[in-house]
């Protein structure tokens, strides 16, 4: 996989371990399948970082698929030998499969699932990573922690440095900050594997230290909000995003939801407070200076051991789906993916408002915009 990135100015140090320790996380979780014991990525950077450092020019990142070297004769570039290629007779419900092979009109799947896999989430997290440093420069992290999998969830508000430390555990098995719950969870993705089922679940993704005025309401396509939703959604499984509390929102009164303003100096960024954050740190399509708390929900697994009802392509008879090696649970990892998107998506919305060049120019900027905040 090839993965550009543009626009990031010049002098941004590069921690190429950093990067591939991103990518190492997106590969771990209880309830993963054969190819994560293959794959062990890193990120090669072919262009836009010289010395250490960003130079101003397209980041290219080049990220192997180890697991290639097995479908040489089966998935070849050229023609090859039809009688080794590897089919995928019945499309798998959930899946691209169908619609994919009637939009491009192949006579089977092999070629749809191939690119509409998670697998592609690999590339989003090493230039995510890259994100991830820029907005570090300006004092913003970005973490996940894992709300539910299965009917197994945890119902309290994490705060950050629970989830910072969850994060420096260094070891992932569900990435949930509750001990108990996180057993739970375990228990909902052993009983998964035992009965050839699969399990999705909820992530959040907490933004930390992200300064009011991010996104704007003055066009319907420059919300935060909406742009934060449309990177969520286009990550494989994630079928519905939640900002702040805004599914339980729905259902409450206004009083029990806004949250009220009070106003301490020395605070943080202008000094104005809050008392609770069911806003998720966006108020009209603009950060509010709260942190950001944006969920994804995410369907379960669609390749089922136990596979559902399908057709042959071919005979078009009534059979069992097709079954490819397969995760059963994939919430932390959808996290760490859900990460990266938000950290590509806050970096843009920052280098919209405050430019620049270089990261000097980069961070006069940025100061100066929190010197008239703190004026305010
Ligand atoms: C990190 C990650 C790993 C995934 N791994 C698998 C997998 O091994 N098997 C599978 O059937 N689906 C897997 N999925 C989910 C599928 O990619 C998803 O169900 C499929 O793309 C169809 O969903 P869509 O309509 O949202 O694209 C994974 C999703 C993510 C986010």
């Amino acid at each position: 996989m090839v993965a550009f990135l543009s626009g990031l100015p010049a002098g941004l140090s590069i921690d190429q371990s950093f990067v591939d320790g991103e990518l190492w996380r997106r590969q771990q979780g209880y309830g993963r399948g054969g190819r994560m014991k293959i794959e062990r990525d890193a990120a090669r950077i072919l262009s836009g970082v010289r010395q250490g450092k960003t130079i101003g020019s397209p980041i290219a990142v080049l990220l192997e698929n180890k697991d290639w070297k097995n479908w040489q004769e089966s998935l070849p570039v050229q023609e090859g030998d039809a009688n080794k290629h590897k089919r995928v007779a019945s499309p798998r419900p959930g899946h691209a499969d169908l619609a994919g092979v009637l939009k491009y009109n192949f006579p089977e799947a092999r070629y749809v699932l191939e690119r509409a896999s998670a697998r592609e989430s690999a590339a989003r997290v090493a230039v995510g990573a890259i994100a991830k440093l820029f907005l570090r420069e300006l004092g913003i992290d970005v973490l996940s922690h894992i709300i539910s999998v299965g009917a197994e969830a945890i119902s309290e508000e994490v705060p950050w440095q629970q989830i910072a430390a969850l994060h420096s555990r260094g070891e992932v098995m569900l990435n949930c900050a509750d001990a108990d719950a996180e057993q739970r969870m375990k228990k909902e993705v052993d009983q998964a594997l035992k009965t050839g089922d699969s399990v999705g679940g909820v992530f959040e993704v907490v933004a930390h230290c992200v300064p009011p005025g991010l996104g704007t309401y003055a066009q319907w396509d420059e919300r935060l909000d909406a742009r934060l939703a449309a990177a969520l959604m286009s990550l494989q499984a994630v079928k519905a995003v939640e900002i702040g509390s805004g599914i339980t929102a729905a259902a409450s009164p206004g009083s029990a939801v806004h949250d009220e303003i009070s106003y301490h100096r020395p605070g943080s960024f202008a000094g104005f407070t809050r008392s609770r954050n069911n806003a998720g740190g966006i108020e009209g399509g603009i950060s509010n200076g709260e942190e950001i708390r944006v969920r994804g929900y995410l369907k379960p697994i669609s390749t089922l051991r136990r596979p559902l009802q399908s057709v042959d392509f071919a005979t078009r008879e009534v059979v069992k789906a097709a079954y490819e090696r397969s995760d059963v649970c994939v919430v932390p990892a959808a996290g760490v993916a859900a990460e990266a998107m938000v950290a590509l998506t806050l970096a843009g919305c920052a280098l919209e408002k405050f430019g620049g060049d270089s990261m000097s120019e980069t961070l006069r900027n940025f100061n100066g915009y929190l010197e008239q905040l703190r004026n305010y």
